[in-house]
């Protein structure tokens, strides 16, 4: 045994640098504890939707935030009409208090917001901004009936893409400043299926893995429920107890070769047209809803949803028993 740590020791610095970098984790956020380490937001939603972002206190008394030691759930108020005074629809935006900035984060997701007028995200923005300073990275996104997901950077200026990228996604936009076509940013659409929408929710939902470094820009992997390629490290968390992390198998992470190639990928690195140090600095992380406004608004005539957005809103709070997020585990892991 001696012998073996021993040579062990000596082997250890003629393995190179970069294949020893590794992340560990840092945060994991299951159940309850978002309701200690995450922000309600209650502001007016800056992309004027049709919703009316509540408390804490009212969100749980409401049950629009619920949690049990192993699921957290946030979600639309399906039961109430909107009066044409109010706000909006009840709903819930969070922000973590925790900021990060190289990381990988790791989404186990059972369920998203679904239906005509939502329009969902996990995303993250510069806790020290003000917007779009730091930037903003959008991790999940979409609007109405969409059945594939929506990735991307919103910066400030000289800050594009290159068309051609080592992904499976495809590119809608290569400009990611958010002051040139009416912030539309830099958007990559998933290619896998089941990434998004009514099609991700009947699979039971799936994983994200979100890598973020300068060398690397920021590169996000999407595996559906089923999918047998799934691998380990993603789909079992590191055991904890009691909030205290165990440890064990897989207490650190980093994207091997079994990950398969990244649905979107953005480079931020030294020869990459996006300087990261300019653009980018620690982020918050945030899962909100909100129903029509600057996006879901603006595409719901085409979407296949009848009528009018904010009237659809308004009027049907039944089909909003959908709209809601159920996740299993948020994990952050940071360099070590
Ligand atoms: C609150 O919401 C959760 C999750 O949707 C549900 O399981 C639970 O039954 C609800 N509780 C009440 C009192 O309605």
């Amino acid at each position: 045994m001696r012998t073996g740590y021993a040579l062990l020791l000596s082997l250890a610095p003629l393995i190179p640098v970069s294949a020893r970098a590794h992340f560990t984790i840092k945060d994991s956020y299951v159940g309850h504890s978002f309701f200690d380490a995450w922000n309600w937001e209650s502001l007016d939603d800056p992309t004027h939707g049709r919703v009316n972002y509540v408390d804490q206190g009212f969100a749980i008394a409401q049950n629009l935030s619920y949690a049990t030691d192993s699921k957290f759930v946030m979600r639309a108020d399906d039961f109430n009409t909107v009066g044409q005074g109010d706000r909006g629809r009840n709903s819930v935006r969070i922000s973590s208090k925790n900021a990060y900035d190289e990381s990988i984060i790791v989404l186990d997701l059972q369920h998203m917001p679904e239906g005509c007028s939502t329009w969902p995200a996990f995303w993250s923005l510069s806790q020290r901004g003000p917007w779009p300073h730091g930037g903003e990275i959008d991790y999940i996104e979409g609007v109405n009936l969409a059945t594939q997901n929506l990735a991307s950077l919103h910066t400030t200026p000289q800050c594009t893409m290159p068309q051609t990228r080592l992904q499976s996604g495809n590119p809608t936009s290569l400009d990611c400043d958010a002051n040139v076509n009416y912030n539309q940013g830099c958007g990559v659409s998933f290619a896998k299926p089941a990434s998004y929408g009514t099609p991700f929710n009947a699979e039971g939902g799936g994983f994200f893995a979100i890598v973020r470094t300068k060398r690397d820009g920021v590169r996000i992997w999407f595996w559906s429920r089923n999918e047998a390629t799934v691998p380990p490290e993603i789909r079992n968390p590191p055991s904890s107890q009691g909030g205290f992390l165990l440890g064990g198998g897989n207490d650190e992470i980093y994207p091997t070769d079994s990950w398969g190639t990244p649905e979107a990928v953005f480079p931020l690195g030294k020869d990459a047209s996006c300087d990261y140090d300019s653009h980018f600095d620690p982020h918050a992380l945030v899962f909100d809803l909100t129903f029509c406004g600057d996006w879901a608004g603006s595409a719901y005539p085409t979407s296949g949803c009848g009528g009018n957005c904010n009237d659809f809103v308004d009027n049907n709070p039944s089909a909003f028993s959908d709209a809601y997020w159920e996740i299993n585990s948020l994990r952050i892991y940071t360099p070590s």
